[in-house]
C-alpha cells in the first residue's frame, strides 16, 4: 500500500466522475431498457429516479468517501468505529465484481465492433444481416473471450497506472468527441424516412403499461448509469480535494450522465424504428442499429471507427471505476501492493466473465432461477444489490453521521457557501424521501 494518490484538479476531478458515469449504461443499457419497458413513461420515471432517489446518494457517497478518505470498509469503519457498519464494505466489493464481469464482456463486444467497424464490414449490410453479426459476435466461443480479456487488461494496466495520469488525458477529448458524435447520429436518425413513430414511443407516455417491474428497471438504470450504491463514487471521491465543492461536482456528475442518455435514446429509438427492428430487441438493439445508421451518414464508415472507438473509451473509463474499488479496498485493507490487488482480482473477474460470456451461447442453457447467468449478473446487480448499497449510503449519513458532519462535508468545512434552507432540503432527501422511496420500490417489486 503507498500513498494514497489524490485527484489533481477540479476538472480531473469532473472527468473522473462523468467518466465513470457515462458509458455503456447510457448507450447500451438505457436505449434497451426504454425499449422493452415500452418507452416515454419508464423516461420518465428514470428521470424522476434520478432526481429524487439517485442524487442523494451520490451526494452521501461523496460524503463518506471524501470524509474517510479511505476505501469502501475503511470508510464505514473510520465514520462508525466500535460498530459493525464496516462490513457494508462487502456488498460494495460484491456489487463491483459482479457488475465488471458482465460489464467487461459487453466492453469486449465494443472493441470487437471497433475492428467491424475499422474492416468495412457493415458496409451496405441489410438490417436482418446486422442482427445476424450481433447474434454471431456474442454466441462464438472464442472471439469474446479474447475480447473480454483485451477490454479488463487494459482496465487494470490505466488502474495501475493510476487514475490521474492515464484516465484523464484521453478521457478530456473522447468523451465530448463521443457526445458530438452521439448528437450526429441522432439528428440523422430522427431525419431518417418513417422516423416519426420512434420520437412518439421517447416522448408520448402510454402509462398503461408501467408495472412494479418498470420502477424498479428504472431505479436499477438511474443506479446503474450514475455509478451510485457500489462505492464506485465513494472510493473516487476518497481521493477529492477538501477544497472542491461536491454538490456542484455532483450535479454536474448527473446533468452530463442524463443528457448522454437521452441523447443516446434520440440517436436510437427513431431509426429502430425507421428500420423495422423491434424496439423490444434487447441488449443488441444499439449494435444492430447503429451500424445501420452509419450506412446512411456522409463518411460513415469512418464515423462508425470514430464512435466505437470513443464509446470503448468511455466503456473503459466507467470500468476503471468498478475495478478501483475492489483495489483500493484489497489495498488498504489487507496491505497488499497495488499490482497483487490487481492480478488477484482480475482473476476472479475473468473468471466470472467467462461465464457470461458463455451464457451468451454454448451456455444459454444454464438457467439460474430463469435467466441466463449474463442476466442474472445484470439483474441480480442493477436491481438488488446497487439499491440496496444506495440504501445503506443514505442511511448512513441520514442517521448514523451526525447533522454537523454532515453540514460540515457538504460546504467543504464552510468553504463553499449554501443557504441553510439548500443545506436542509438535501438532508430532508438523504433522510427520509431516498430510504422510504427505494425500500418501497424494492419491496413492492420483489414480492
Ligand atoms: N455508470 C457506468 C455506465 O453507465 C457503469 C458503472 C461504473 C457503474 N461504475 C459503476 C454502475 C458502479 C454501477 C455501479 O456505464
Amino acid at each position: 500500500m503507498g500513498k494514497r494518490e489524490g485527484f489533481a484538479s477540479s476538472f480531473g476531478v469532473l472527468v473522473a466522475m462523468a467518466g465513470s458515469a457515462v458509458g455503456l449504461g447510457n448507450l447500451w443499457r438505457f436505449p434497451y431498457l426504454v425499449g422493452t419497458n415500452g418507452g416515454a413513461a419508464f423516461i420518465i420515471i428514470y428521470l424522476a429516479c434520478v432526481l429524487v432517489l439517485a442524487l442523494p446518494i451520490l451526494y452521501s457517497e461523496f460524503i463518506i468517501g471524501r470524509r474517510s478518505q479511505s476505501n469502501v470498509f475503511g470508510a464505514y469503519k473510520k465514520l462508525a468505529p466500535d460498530s459493525k457498519w464496516c462490513n457494508v464494505g462487502f456488498i460494495y466489493v460484491l456489487c463491483s465484481i459482479t457488475i465488471i464481469s458482465f460489464y467487461s464482456v459487453v466492453g469486449g463486444w465494443t472493441i470487437d465492433y471497433f475492428v467491424k467497424a475499422a474492416t468495412f464490414q457493415f458496409s451496405s449490410a441489410s438490417a436482418d444481416q446486422l442482427s445476424g453479426m450481433f447474434a454471431n459476435t456474442v454466441t462464438s466461443t472464442a472471439s469474446p473471450l479474447v475480447y473480454m480479456l483485451v477490454f479488463l487488461g487494459i482496465t487494470a494496466l490505466i488502474v495501475l497506472a493510476g487514475v490521474k495520469n492515464g484516465i484523464e488525458k484521453y478521457s478530456k477529448i473522447m468523451m465530448p468527441l463521443l457526445f458530438i458524435l452521439v448528437i450526429v447520429i441522432a439528428i440523422r436518425s430522427v431525419t431518417l424516412e418513417n422516423s416519426y413513430a420512434g420520437i412518439e414511443f421517447l416522448f408520448k407516455p402510454d402509462f398503461s403499461k408501467i408495472t412494479a417491474q418498470t420502477f424498479l428497471d428504472a431505479l436499477g438504470q438511474a443506479f446503474f448509469s450514475l455509478s451510485v450504491g457500489s462505492g464506485s463514487i465513494l472510493t473516487y471521491a476518497s481521493y477529492v480535494s477538501r477544497k472542491e465543492n461536491i454538490v456542484k461536482l455532483s450535479a454536474q456528475t448527473a446533468i452530463s450522465d442524463t443528457m448522454f442518455a437521452i441523447v443516446a435514446g434520440v440517436a436510437i429509438m427513431p431509426a429502430v424504428f425507421a428500420f423495422g427492428i423491434s424496439p423490444s430487441e434487447g441488449p443488441g438493439l444499439v449494435f444492430v442499429t447503429l451500424p445501420y445508421i452509419f450506412n446512411q451518414l456522409p463518411f460513415g464508415s469512418f464515423l462508425a471507427v470514430l464512435f466505437f472507438f470513443a464509446l470503448f473509451i468511455a466503456a473503459i473509463t466507467s470500468s476503471i471505476s468498478m475495478l478501483e474499488v475492489i483495489v483500493a479496498y484489497l489495498d488498504e485493507e489487507f496491505k497488499l501492493k497495488r499490482r497483487t490487488s490487481i492480478v488477484l482480482s482480475l482473476i476472479l473477474i475473468a473468471t466470472l466473465g467467462v461465464f457470461c460470456s458463455l451464457s451468451q451461447g454454448i451456455m444459454s442453457d444454464v438457467k439460474i432461477l430463469g435467466n441466463s447467468i449474463f442476466d442474472l449478473f445484470d439483474k441480480s446487480s442493477a436491481n438488488i444489490m446497487l439499491p440496496l448499497g444506495g440504501l445503506i449510503a443514505v442511511i448512513f449519513v441520514g442517521w448514523r453521521m451526525k447533522k454537523a458532519e454532515y453540514a460540515d462535508e457538504i460546504t467543504s468545512g464552510g468553504l463553499v457557501k449554501f443557504s441553510k434552507t439548500t443545506v436542509g432540503i438535501f438532508y430532508f432527501f438523504i433522510k427520509y424521501i431516498a430510504p422510504v422511496v427505494i425500500a418501497t420500490i424494492v419491496i413492492r417489486s420483489l414480492f
